[in-house]
């Protein structure tokens, strides 16, 4: 709901549990004043916010000369005038002058959500379940408009903001700076909580305090990287997963992006989200507009974990789309862990035929069926079947994998040139590069330009001929590298700047040209493992290959940082073989499956390769995770124990009827001695009896919260799954 009080021209957006408030104030300055628990009224203004002028701030030429925007909490500041802080906005206007001074200009209160041009966003589901609110202001002098959008999601505590900025001057400006939000807290007790890595070691999750300074992630190298998510929570420094105040930012956009809190001289905090400035910008001609991605916001009292719940909610119901949306995820099947570059239509189908024993659903054919690819040296961009591998054609495997009663899949990287292939012979100017300078190829790739329309226009045929040419259900969408000498043949010198959001702005049409077309298609993103794992691909991609790290005892970390923002049902988490191609260790086969059960669960090795009492636990755990993935899938987790924190990693999937939980225990390393720990569920029904379906054992719900189930870290890589349902 969205309250307007128009004497104080005051808002207030109001979700089930959370409320986010602020003003005009003296009917000019966006003034944030509270996001957090719900205040459905507020008496006077005035007592809502300090609004003491300090030593050394100018004041911003009002008649009223108590209060400056240097010590206000601003709603979304410009750079130029009194408020020193980082602003979220910094334009350049045709005399050379960088500051920009806005009026309010009114309000517009809509049903539903609009789109934003270009660019993934959240959508209503079912009517009335959103409003959105537009702010309208303008600089006068400069013609520049600016319109603060907020959508409410009153059932799933979830506001979202975006920016519009038009240009109704008649002469260019150039925007160097367009954060899609700030919010300012009035002080800094909190901690910053992101996620971290690299290739093969993604989403790691750090915690520290604010300081007197400014903490920033970002990426600079074309997507959004394994280096830093684009997410970061804060939270109160008592908060737990159960308790205390957490709030909540993600962003919807793949490319390079920028995020932090920073604290001024008077101890209090500005978050920031949006495209990262550092070399960026965008010339904004007369009469166009310029639309920054949107940010995902959610505040709760109770915890990280219920704040991880609300993004999955929002995730799963109003941003990813299409079939697979709601639908059960096929279990998978990948070859590149078993064969990588080395097969043959005989050797995927024997994977296949192994993989059909266990009831595995879906084959899917990654690397090395294009072009001349015996390695990464070669063939990016021919994507034309290599006739010595497959002489008979994906159609022919295709149709033989559907014969089997499997679907088939297959990997693509579609934004890649090899520098040896017949598409870079052909169009050496169409990968990103400078003239004259040299081009750096990472794993022997370059990346195609996608700002440019005939390089778009190819990819979009030829992945299109290709998934019509053959029974495909299934692409994997690679990416791996990130941009180097980013420069364009084809813009203009003034927009070189341009071309990393034009990047993903190309990327964004091509991939809405393509799942569109292919609206049955399940697509899985993949950047080297989970290097563009963000919501931007979300709204194409349902689900993302996590990492290139197939260890279970790795991916404990991996996907419990994933899970602080993404949902179960976007992880791809696979089984792989032992010793472990990534880290050499040796794990169990029930350990793997557990620990890939708690995502979208799939396999990547040959099974064929197996003794048999290991094939028969394979086959016993896709039965299993065909019970239970209703509850993985669309369920709500509850991180029960961290592996950050202790020496287990405990995970409750809930069921949306609450009915059904999948329990994961798994042990990091053993200790001989290891006392009994218990683990303590979470939000049952206390006099309910909960039946562990695999051992008959009954339970009340006030035994599983209060008492909760014993196990033991006696052995290294333990683990155990119990599925409880109420009786
Ligand atoms: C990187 C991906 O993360 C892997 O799963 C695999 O598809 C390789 N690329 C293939 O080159």
């Amino acid at each position: 709901m969205i309250k307007f009080d128009k004497d104080n021209l005051l808002f207030n957006l109001i979700t089930k549990n959370t409320g986010y408030i602020f003003c005009i104030y003296k009917g000019k300055f966006p003034v944030h004043i509270h996001y957090g628990r719900q205040v459905s009224d507020i008496t006077d203004v005035e007592l809502t916010f300090p609004h003491m002028r300090r030593a050394f701030s100018p004041d911003d030429n009002f008649s009223d000369k108590t209060f400056s925007t240097d010590t206000l909490p601003m709603e979304y500041p410009f750079y130029g005038s009194c408020d020193f802080r980082s602003p979220a906005l910094h334009a350049q206007y045709i005399d050379g002058s960088r500051v920009t001074v806005c009026d309010y200009e009114g309000y517009e209160i809509e049903k539903g959500k609009p789109d934003i041009k270009g660019l993934p966003h959240t959508y209503q589901d079912k009517d009335a379940e959103c409003e959105t609110l537009k702010i309208f202001l303008k600089d006068n002098l400069k013609g520049l408009k600016i319109t603060l959008c907020y959508s409410v999601f009153e059932e799933k505590d979830i506001i979202t903001r975006n920016v519009i900025i038009e240009n109704q001057s008649d002469d260019p400006i150039r925007l160097n700076r367009t954060l899609s939000m700030t919010m300012d807290f009035d002080n800094m007790d909190y901690d910053f909580v992101h996620l971290f890595g690299s290739w093969a070691n993604e989403r790691h999750i750090q915690r520290t305090p604010l300081i007197n300074a400014a903490i920033t992630i970002d990426s600079k190298r074309g997507t959004s990287s394994h280096q830093h998510n684009p997410f970061f929570a804060l939270v109160g420094k008592n908060t737990t997963e159960d308790m205390g105040d957490a709030y909540g930012f993600g962003l919807v956009y793949s490319g390079n992006f920028i995020a932090g809190a920073e604290v001024d001289q008077f101890g209090t905090t500005r978050a920031f989200m949006g495209i990262n400035p550092f070399n960026s910008g965008w010339m904004l001609e007369k009469g166009e507009s310029f639309y920054t991605p949107e940010v995902v916001m959610t505040y709760s009292h109770k915890g990280i974990g219920q704040m991880s719940r609300n993004f999955h909610n929002i995730i799963r119901d109003n941003l990813i789309r299409g079939k697979y949306k709601k639908a059960e995820r096929p279990v998978l099947i990948n070859n590149w862990e078993a064969t990588y570059f080395n097969f043959d239509e005989e050797k995927i189908l024997n994977i296949a035929k192994k993989a059909k024993d266990a009831d595995i659903d879906l084959m899917v054919l990654d690397d090395g069926w294009f072009g001349k690819r015996d390695d990464d040296t070669t063939s990016l961009g021919d994507w034309f079947v290599d006739e010595n591998k497959l002489p008979k054609g994906l159609k022919s495997l295709g149709e033989k994998v559907n014969s089997l009663g499997m679907k088939f899949g297959l990997w693509f990287e579609p934004e890649m040139v090899s520098a040896q292939s017949e598409l870079y012979k052909a169009h050496p100017d169409w990968c990103i590069h400078i003239k004259g300078r040299h081009r750096s190829e990472a794993r022997q790739q370059l990346v195609l330009d996608l700002s440019r329309q005939d390089v778009r226009e190819y990819i979009i045929k030829v992945v299109c001929d290709i998934l019509s040419s053959a029974p495909i259900s299934y692409v994997k969408w690679d990416m791996n590298r990130h941009l180097s000498e980013v420069g364009s043949a084809t813009l203009e010198p003034e927009r070189q700047v341009e071309l990393n959001h034009r990047f993903v702005l190309g990327l964004y049409e091509v991939l809405e040209a393509i799942t569109s077309r292919f609206p049955d298609v399940l697509f899985e993103g993949c950047s080297g493992g989970g290097g563009r794992f963000d919501m931007g691909m979300l709204y194409y991609h349902p689900q993302i290959w996590t990492s290139d790290d197939s260890d279970a005892i790795e991916r404990l970390y991996i996907q419990q940082g994933t899970s602080l923002i993404y949902p179960a049902s976007s992880m791809g988490a696979h089984v792989s073989a032992v010793p472990n191609h990534q880290v050499g260790r040796v794990t169990p086969i029930d350990t793997r499956g557990n620990v890939a059960m708690a995502g979208q669960f799939g396999y990547e090795l040959d099974l064929n390769n197996l003794p048999q009492e290991e094939f028969d636990a394979v086959k016993l755990q896709v039965k299993l995770y065909k019970k239970i993935r209703h509850i993985v899938q669309w369920g709500d987790l509850y991180r029960i124990s961290s592996p950050y924190e202790t020496n287990h990693a405990v995970w409750q999937y809930t069921s949306q009827d609450k009915t059904e939980i999948a329990l994961f225990i798994t042990t990091i390393l053993g200790k001989p001695s290891a006392r009994f720990e218990n683990a303590r569920l979470k939000d049952l029904e206390p006099d309910k009896i909960y039946i562990e379906t695999l051992s008959g054992k009954e339970y009340t719900g006030a035994m599983l919260m209060n008492i909760g189930v014993y196990f033991r870290d006696n052995v290294d890589f333990n683990s155990q799954l119990m599925v409880f349902r109420v009786k």
